[in-house]
């Protein structure tokens, strides 16, 4: 066990040489050499970092002193992968279930439920002392043939979306620390999504998710969840008027997720994150950066890696700057295994280790991030 003196001590040996390898790439970029002469100087450098692997401390382990969560979302079949799992527990000590929560993988028929894809992501982390988010109990998207087509009651619905979220949570009582409750209610204009929750239930759906999955684990940490409403506009106003409302009339809510997908063209001002950040606060809530990325044009050039290197320090920056910021996790976290290519063409690149697994200039300005205080 190292004393806290001498763990200090490797920080800032570490943060220096961070710095200074930082400082070097900008540098190159600013003198406008060639894009070779870079890749050249980047690959030294990053062999000179996978020396000092037992000086720089992982993210996790730095997170932690800040009492933060620091964590990516994964698919279940990529634990299988050495290097994608070897990363993850070093460097993450939150998961997120991308895609084995969702009612259509999880639930696929009336009847059925189907877990090993959940299991297998929660027996990883618990073997490697990570928490688990689970995401998501009730969204308009990847729902089951069985529930868009289906022509129900409304009393039917009621019980199909009680016994799904009862099912789930209880399930994992105790082992996923926080869910995304309801994701992605309230549309682009600030009014509430016409998802077949709201046609066929009503807006009090909303409450009665939150309450269904408190029932089923009274500890567990309960969230919203939203894209595009991370700094201040009608949508962010919107999604705080909701959980306002919710926490007023006593819903068992805990905590607000903001998503980040972002890219270098767009992305909220962080005093606008920070003021967003600051209301949701004062209502008690929690704050979570749920599912970051930043989006490039792809073929990515050196400039660009760089400015996405800064939003992700922007965003961490003021998460650490709020106590009730308490997660920071990207939706992904190799460039391997990404949402944006299939999802927005001529984009990628939004994640902070590349295709082949080595860190890019935002893994560094995490990293310095964490050590700045
Ligand atoms: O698994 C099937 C595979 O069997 C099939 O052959 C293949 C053919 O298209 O599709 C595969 O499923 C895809 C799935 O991702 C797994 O890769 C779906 O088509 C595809 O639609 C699905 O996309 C997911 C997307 O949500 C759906 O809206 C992304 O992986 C997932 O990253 C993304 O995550 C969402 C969050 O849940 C909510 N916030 C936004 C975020 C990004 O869209």
């Amino acid at each position: 066990m190292r004393s806290p003196m001498a763990f200090k001590k490797e920080c800032l040996i570490a943060g220096l040489i961070i710095g200074l390898i930082i400082g070097c790439m900008l540098s190159f970029i600013v003198m406008g050499r060639e894009v070779d002469e870079l890749r050249n100087q980047v690959s030294r450098l990053r062999a000179e970092i996978e020396q000092l692997r037992g000086v720089v401390p992982p993210l996790r382990t730095l997170a932690e002193k800040h009492g933060i969560h620091i964590g990516a979302a994964v698919e279940a079949n990529l634990l299988r992968i050495k290097e994608y799992a070897e990363i993850l527990s070093r460097e993450f000590n939150v998961l997120t279930t991308e895609n084995a929560l969702k009612f259509e993988r999880v639930h696929p028929e009336r009847n059925v439920y189907s877990f090993s894809e959940a299991d297998a992501i929660i027996s990883f982390a618990e073997a490697n002392g990570m928490r688990v988010r689970g995401h998501t109990l009730v969204w308009h998207n990847q729902l089951p043939e069985w529930v868009t087509r289906g022509n129900y009651s409304r009393e039917e619905w009621i019980s199909i979306l009680r016994d799904h979220i009862t099912t789930v949570v209880s399930r994992y009582r105790g082992r996923v620390y926080a869910w995304d409750v309801v994701n992605e209610a309230v549309d682009e204009d600030g009014s509430l999504r016409k998802t077949v929750w709201l046609q066929n239930i009503g807006p009090e759906y909303i409450e009665l998710a939150f309450k269904w999955a408190h029932e089923a684990d009274p500890q567990a940490l309960l969230f919203y969840n939203d894209y595009g409403a991370e700094g201040l506009g009608v949508k962010s106003d919107a999604v705080y008027n909701l959980v306002k409302s919710l926490v007023e009339k006593g819903v068992p809510i805990h905590g607000v997720g903001l998503q980040m997908h972002v890219s270098t063209e767009y992305y909220p001002a962080p005093q606008d994150i920070a003021a967003n950040i600051k209301r949701l606060s004062d209502l008690g809530l929690e704050i979570h950066v749920t599912e970051m990325d930043v989006r490039l044009r792809l073929p990515a050039k050196p400039a660009d890696l760089v400015r996405q290197a800064e939003i992700y320090r922007d965003v961490l920056m003021v998460c650490l700057s709020s106590e009730k910021c308490t997660a920071f996790v990207m939706w992904g976290f190799t460039d391997r295994y990404s949402w944006i290519p299939g999802f927005f063409s001529g984009y990628g690149s939004a994640l902070i280790f590349d295709e082949n697994y080595d860190p890019k200039p935002a893994y560094y300005y995490i990293l310095k991030s964490l050590m700045s205080r």
